[in-house]
């Protein structure tokens, strides 16, 4: 091969002839390697006469480099086939419908609860919470009710058991959110007794409670959300007022059908229960018991620290739950607790 030309003819189908890398490489040898025939030539400059030395370089160089670059060429081109073949070995089809997630959404008493929260505190009310497993004392004591008043047997709740099987008489789990009246009251004198004029309470305080119960209208776990204004000229009317206002907003009805019926509390005096009506639905004209409520007893304010000579209150304890059943005309509560999403999933 004496032909710088064909030389490079024969190095350039050479290299197209090799269809993997390996291959290209050992081709690549035979013309660029050691001993390759262009090295070869170069080597074999030195024994050519002076006058023909730069001509003969200078093909060779142009022969050398008319190779390397069909090498490049070839090596480009592998390496493009075989991302095309790794590609089409991969492919993904992505006209495909995809797999699809389930969509979640908040439960139908999680959005009362949101709803609630929104409506007080856009009327002034903070939010609080205080802890499920309570003491005796927050739960019943304090709130006007001790040890073997009858009011306590209507709480009936789940209590706890130490290692040899006694009841621990200090811990049980909440029956309702009245509890937090004391923590709240207590932490507020804390917080404000160096004042002259301690500023109002005004607090909500949602959260779950526990009773043993269970029918259409009871479940064992429940929502309430507590209620709190004490101030010096808080009345029963605030009260109503209050409540009335708060229920015309969340069913956003003016004409909502709402009853105030005495009733009896320890912790509060006068007392009365609201009672809704459903909308409509099966149920349509029933009235629901949706709260308890009261001026809050003047033994109440003092458990809680503060001067019942001074101050008024009022509170309620309401059931979102109830909420829940008479804003989408749902008539009985434990199917928001059974966990069944084809139940659930309507209220997306
Ligand atoms: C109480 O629990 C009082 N602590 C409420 C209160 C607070 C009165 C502050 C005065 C001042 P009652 O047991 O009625 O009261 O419960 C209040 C509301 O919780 C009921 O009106 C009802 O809406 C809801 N509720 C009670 N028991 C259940 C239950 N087992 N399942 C679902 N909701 C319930
Ligand atoms: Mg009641």
């Amino acid at each position: 091969m004496d032909n710088l030309e064909q030389l490079v003819a024969q190095a350039t189908a050479d290299f197209d002839a090799a269809t993997e890398p390996a291959r290209l490489e050992e081709a690549k040898a035979r013309y660029l390697g050691k001993d390759g025939s262009i090295t070869v030539r170069l080597k074999g400059l030195g024994k050519l006469p002076p006058e023909e030395k730069k001509a003969a370089g200078a093909a060779i160089n142009v022969a050398k480099q008319a190779v390397e670059s069909a090498l490049a060429a070839r090596r480009e081109a592998l390496k493009n086939a075989q991302l095309a073949a790794q590609l089409a070995s991969e492919s993904l089809d992505i006209t495909l419908p995809g797999r699809g997630q389930s969509r979640g959404a908040l439960h139908p008493v999680t959005r009362s609860l949101e709803r609630i929260e929104q409506l007080f505190r856009s009327i002034g009310f903070e939010v609080a919470d205080g802890p499920e497993i309570e003491g005796d004392w927050h739960n019943f004591t304090a709130l006007n009710t001790p040890e073997k008043h009858p009011a306590r047997s209507m709480h009936d709740t789940f209590y706890l058991f130490d290692e040899q099987g006694k009841v621990q008489e200090d811990v049980l789990l909440r029956t309702h959110t009245s509890p937090v009246q004391i923590r709240y009251m207590q932490a507020h004198v804390a917080r404000y007794q160096h004042l002259e004029h301690m500023p109002e309470i005004r607090v909500i305080a949602p959260g779950r409670v526990y009773r043993v119960d269970s029918d259409a209208t009871h479940s064992p776990m429940f929502h309430q959300v507590e209620g709190l204004w004490v101030g010096e000229h808080v009345s029963f009317a605030d009260l109503k007022g209050v409540v009335a206002d708060f229920l015309r907003r969340f069913f956003e009805s003016d004409d909502l059908k709402v009853r105030f019926r005495p009733s009896f509390f320890p912790f509060t005096e006068p007392s009365a229960e609201i009672d809704v009506a459903f909308m409509s639905g099966a149920l349509e004209g029933r009235w629901l018991e949706i709260a308890g409520c009261g001026m809050v007893h003047p033994n109440v304010l003092r458990f809680g620290g503060i001067d019942p000579e001074k101050y008024t209150g009022f509170a309620f304890g309401m059931g979102p739950d109830r909420l829940t059943m008479l804003r989408y005309s749902i008539p009985d509560l434990r199917l928001f607790f059974e966990g069944d999403l084809r139940f659930l999933a309507q209220f997306q």
